[in-house]
Order: structure tokens, then sequence, then C-alpha cells
């Protein structure tokens, strides 16, 4: 694992649909790349709308000297996934090595490995990694329609049957409870896929009786209840009020207008950008793995960096006092 950030310099390598709506992108990196676990993440320099700023992609395995991210193009895309489908052959590009925050424990007895859309992307890494090393394991991929599933073939190759897929078009959906009661006392299970899948999960862990350290888990901080729409916040304490539009974070928003906000993984994992909510004329659309599922449901805190208003207006405090 590496703590520390390094950026480097990057040469598109290669670009491939994988999917109806997911590319590949291979770059070539200047310097030495040290060997990644998977799992591990690269950050992006990227432009959107004349600045620049980071977005965040998990790496995949990739060929000496590369690192490689898959990116689905988000019809809401606030900026991320348009700049990097916009990128060809032989750009430069600025990226990090990668780190890791969503390890894999080579010690389980057996691994189920579920994904859910672009959650594959952690996965893919994990499952060839663990097939590799002779793993006892099992992996189920879900998604809205065959077409949207990318690395199938190479899975297959890899898993053979331990793969199976579950085309919601089809009707098909991962049986959660079933998967947990098959799996043995030692196993642990990887997840990645949109916070609903998430949450179903951990309640369908708990109700197993299993304990909550071997669900492991990351999810894309895009996947909420609702759609995304434009909504309002006023800052408590300071003259300010904000509107969000759809194609950005209310975080994003905060700092344009000039709050001084702190935060780091803009994921909604570390949750130093979370603000507490005062009013708020519309449902929080919580997006984040930091808060509790209590206090979600209190509705008093949320993570500006993903979360969301459902519409309307909000009064949040950011900690601001003259
Ligand atoms: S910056 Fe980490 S949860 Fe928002």
């Amino acid at each position: 694992m590496r703590n520390r950030v390094e950026w480097r310099d990057a040469k598109v390598a290669a670009i491939r649909q994988v999917a109806e709506d997911v590319r590949r992108i291979d770059f070539a990196v200047e310097g030495q790349v040290p060997s990644f676990d998977p799992g591990s993440h690269s950050n992006f320099r990227v432009s959107i709308n004349g600045g620049t700023t980071n977005r965040t992609y998990t790496v995949l395995p990739a060929a000496s000297g590369h690192i490689a991210v898959a990116v689905k193009l988000h019809p809401q895309s606030r900026g991320g996934s348009r700049f990097m489908w916009g990128l060809e052959q032989g750009q430069a590009v600025r990226l990090t090595l990668p780190e890791n925050r969503f390890e894999l424990n080579w010690r389980a007895g057996h691994y189920l490995l579920l994904a859910g859309g672009i959650g594959i992307t952690p996965i893919y890494g994990m499952a060839r990694a663990l097939a590799a090393r002779g793993a006892s394991l099992r992996m189920v991929y879900a998604a809205r329609s065959r077409g949207l599933m990318a690395f199938v073939d190479e899975l297959h190759d890899h898993l053979g049957d331990r793969l199976t897929l579950c085309d919601n078009s089809q009707g098909q959906h991962i049986d959660l409870d079933a998967e947990f009661a098959a799996l043995p006392a030692d196993a642990e299970c990887y997840l990645c896929g949109p916070i609903g899948m998430l949450e179903a999960a951990k309640a369908a862990w708990a109700a197993a009786g299993r304990p909550i350290s071997r669900l492991r888990y990351e999810v894309f901080g895009d996947s909420g209840l609702f759609a995304e729409q434009t909504f309002t916040v006023d800052v408590l304490n300071r003259d300010i009020s904000v509107s969000v539009p759809p194609d950005q974070t209310l975080l994003e928003a905060l700092v344009g207008a000039g709050v001084d906000m702190i935060y780091d993984c803009q994921r909604g994992e570390c949750g130093l950008c979370a603000v507490s909510v005062l009013e708020a004329g519309s449902e929080i659309d919580h997006r984040d793995v930091f808060l509790g599922a209590e206090e979600k449901a209190e509705g008093h805190k949320m993570c500006s960096c993903v979360s969301r208003l459902n519409g309307g207006r909000a009064v949040i405090d950011v900690g601001y006092r003259p």
C-alpha cells in the first residue's frame, strides 16, 4: 500500500470499449510504476469547464509501466467521465501512482465477490488476483443488461463456472440471502456497487449472523436513490446561498462560492466534508459510506462531496462562527 501521493506524467496508450457505456483507457506512465494491489485507485487531473480538478478511478490489471482504468460515461456527468471519454491516443495526462483504500485480505478461507454495474472495476482485479493464487472464490456480477457488463469474457476465462451473471433486464438479481447462507464460516465478501446494493447486502449480512468486519465494500458516489436535481443551500452565519446544479457536488459548489471546507477522499468515505443540516425542504439523498444508518435517518448531517438534496432548499452549518 502506498501512503504518499505521487503525481506522474503519462500518455494515453490505448482506448478500448469494454461495455456499451464503459471504456478501458491504458496510460503509459513516465518512470517506474510500482506493483499495486487490486482495488487500488489513481487520481487524474481533469479539465472541466475551463478549470482543473481531480477525479479518482480504480486501476485495473495492466502491463508493466502502465496504469489502466475503466470509465463509465455518466449521463449526468460532473465532467470527469466526459473528460476521460474525450481523451485521445497519445494525449498527455497527469495521474498519481495507485494507492489502496479497498484492500483485499489474502488470508480468508473463501471469497464471495459481488459487483454491481461499474462496481466491476475493483472486483475484476480482485477476481483475477485471487484466481491466480488458486483461492476458493465465487463471483456474482449484476448489471441492468448484458451489454452494460464489462470484462465478461476475461472473467469467464479466469473463473469459469465460478462466475454468475445477473442481467436485470431478464429479471435476474443477486439473491443475497442465498449467497450468504451458502458461505463457509471463514468467508469474506467483497462488494462494489451502488449504495442501494450495499445497504441491502449489509442488512442480509447482519441477518445471516456474519461479522461485519468480513463484509468489505466500496460504493461509487454517484449512485443515489434519486436522480440528480438542482438544490439550494443557505450557509449559516455566512451571507451565502449556493445553488447546486445536477453536474456539481455540494462540496464543489461551496468551495466555488468561497466557503472554507475541509475534505479529503471526495468519495463519501472519510467524513471530513460532512456539514450539519439545520432545515431541509426535501429528502437528503445520502450517498456516502461514512455516516451510519441511524445518522442518515436522522438527517442532521450529510457528506457534501457525494450526498445531495432531492431538490428544494436547506440551511446548512459548515462550522463557521463570526
Ligand atoms: S471528502 Fe471524504 S467523505 Fe467527503
